[in-house]
């Protein structure tokens, strides 16, 4: 039932790098775009074009864009969470972006400053215009499983969303676990709900490590029939001031765990590392990565 070839979406630019609190350079952040396409990655979300106000990190979304307009063999989709995000990014040569809506109320007011209905209603806007333009639209739902604030999510408000979506016309949906709290136990009942409304084919997963159950519960996603997997370089991600949270699972412990069960990904793994270790000697701190850690003791 696993699938022979995954579709890596490696967020780590975008995902990983949004929480940092010291500005990382422009220049750094394309190089480490370069790197991890010329490690095979199909598909690097770039930057995100969010409120600055909200996102310091990524308010330079447009020089970013800027950098990599060369940069041949990979796609490179951009966070938009309303119309003015959208413009913004096709002005800047985006060719696919996505939006992204929570399935717990608590979280959408705190992340993106309004209710799941008014999001959806703005997202809406975004898949209109998008459509205008020919271009894909990914989307995502966060707190699949739990919700820093309200705690347990239930299934039936992930599948309510996701559905919303693709009825949108989202080519993709991507369930983000996003404090990773989620184990096999409570991510195959979600899957099973959201499958039910969006056909798996479209499906994405995107799992972070703060409790170490990502790669558990890619596993159990993967042996569901799901094809794309989300991850993070060096497992970039969530705050590095904040107690136990941790970031997303580390595209290269993703990598090596497909490599040993024979699925494809085109992706190199030593080209890899070496993306890891350039924005994990940037940042001045070990690499996340449990495979990049070992491997580089050898
Ligand atoms: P708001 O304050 O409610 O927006 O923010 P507003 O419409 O009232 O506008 C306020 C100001 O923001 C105005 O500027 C707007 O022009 C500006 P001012 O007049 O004060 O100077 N503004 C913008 N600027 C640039 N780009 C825009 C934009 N829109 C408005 N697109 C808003 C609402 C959604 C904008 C804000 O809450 C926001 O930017 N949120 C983004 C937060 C974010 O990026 N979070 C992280 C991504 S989600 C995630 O990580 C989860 C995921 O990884 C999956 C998982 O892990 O589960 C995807
Ligand atoms: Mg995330």
């Amino acid at each position: 039932r696993i699938p022979q070839f995954v579709k890596i979406v490696e967020v780590g630019p975008r995902d990983g790098l949004q929480n940092e609190k010291h500005i990382v350079p422009t220049a750094v952040k394309v190089e480490l775009i370069k790197m991890l396409v010329s490690s095979g990655l199909p598909i690097v979300e770039a930057t995100s074009f969010v409120s600055p106000k909200w996102v310091p990190q990524l308010a330079d979304a447009n020089d970013v864009m800027e950098g990599i307009r060369n940069v041949e063999g990979a796609r490179f989709p951009v966070l938009t969470p309303n119309l003015k995000g959208f413009e913004a990014a096709v002005a800047a040569g985006a060719k696919e972006v996505a939006i992204f809506a929570s399935a717990s109320e608590s979280f959408s007011k705190s992340n993106i400053n309004c209710s799941i209905e008014e999001s959806l209603h703005r997202y809406r806007e975004v898949a209109d215009a998008a459509r205008k333009h020919s271009l894909p639209v990914r989307g995502y739902v966060s707190c699949v499983v739990g919700c820093p604030i309200e705690g347990m999510v239930p299934a039936s408000n992930v599948a309510y969303v996701a559905k919303e979506l693709y009825s949108m016309g989202c080519s993709e949906i991507s369930l983000g676990d996003t404090i990773g709290v989620g184990t096999p136990g409570t991510v195959i009942p979600m899957l099973e709900s959201v499958v039910n409304v969006v056909p798996i084919e479209n499906l994405a997963v995107h799992f972070h490590d703060t409790y170490g159950q990502a790669l558990a519960n890619i596993l159990v996603s993967l042996q569901m029939g799901i094809g794309t997997v989300d991850s993070s370089v060096s497992g970039l991600g969530g705050c590095p001031y904040a107690k136990g949270a941790s970031g997303n699972v580390a595209t290269e412990d993703v990598v090596y765990m497909l490599n040993g069960i024979g699925v494809k990904t085109n992706v190199d793994l030593e080209k890899l590392m070496l993306a890891g270790d350039f924005i994990s000697k940037h940042l001045g701190r070990p690499s996340a990565s449990k495979v990049a850690i070992a491997l580089r003791k050898v």
